[in-house]
């Protein structure tokens, strides 16, 4: 989102009305077609800024101390055992920011990063990401008094075997304070192409 357009008031004398870059409406229903030009050009900006946006949350994840390893070395772990092991690039990126969402969503992380991701990965993979908290249950569920078979609801899904499978070999197995991990820097290119795609309006 542009500062600018945040700041400067539509209709502003002072601002900057008039100025091809900003939208001049103050109800939707009465905006221009140049108005909207500038409203996709802003979506597209955003899209364009999601890989930093993405990789910034991760990043802060860094600051959590509690676990074995932090979070942010989790995720690198997790990406970086699944690069390892010949994953496809969306697989790896998936791997990546499967946690991304933990400090937005404490009970539905899944679901948020699922969410934020749907529009450029397979429904394999949404349904992995937004599906892998109730399947990770299976190796810790006992100690919370909880039923470690949860994910057994899901049984008949197609992507049971995945989203267990992606927990097992990579995700519970990434919090090993020896693993040697890739950087960040390995991973960006991978996400600004994962995440590369033109904005369309809501249909
Ligand atoms: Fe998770
Ligand atoms: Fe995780």
């Amino acid at each position: 989102m542009a500062p600018e357009a945040e700041t400067a008031g539509a209709g502003d004398p002072t601002g900057a009305a008039g100025d091809a870059d900003k939208m001049h409406f103050r109800r939707m229903d009465e905006g221009t077609d140049a108005d909207f030009a500038v409203l996709a050009r802003v979506h597209e900006e955003n899209i364009r800024k999601l890989p930093d946006l993405l990789m910034g949350l991760l990043t802060d994840l860094s600051a959590d101390e509690a676990y074995p390893v932090d979070r942010l070395e989790h995720s690198l772990q997790t990406a970086t055992r699944a690069l390892r092991d010949g994953r496809d690039e969306e697989y790896v990126v998936c791997a990546l920011l499967h946690d991304v969402g933990e400090s937005l969503g404490p009970f539905n992380h899944g679901e948020v990063i699922a969410a934020v991701l749907r529009p450029f990965v397979s429904e394999a993979n949404h349904w992995m990401l937004e599906h892998h908290p109730v399947f990770q249950v299976y190796f810790y569920g006992t100690h919370l008094g909880i039923d470690p078979d949860a994910r057994e609801a899901y049984r008949s899904s197609p992507y049971f075997d995945r989203t267990a499978e992606f927990c097992a070999l990579y995700d519970e197995v990434s919090f090993d304070p020896d693993y040697d991990s890739e950087p960040m820097s390995t991973f960006e290119p991978l996400v600004r192409r994962v995440l590369a795609k033109t904005w369309t309006p809501p249909a």
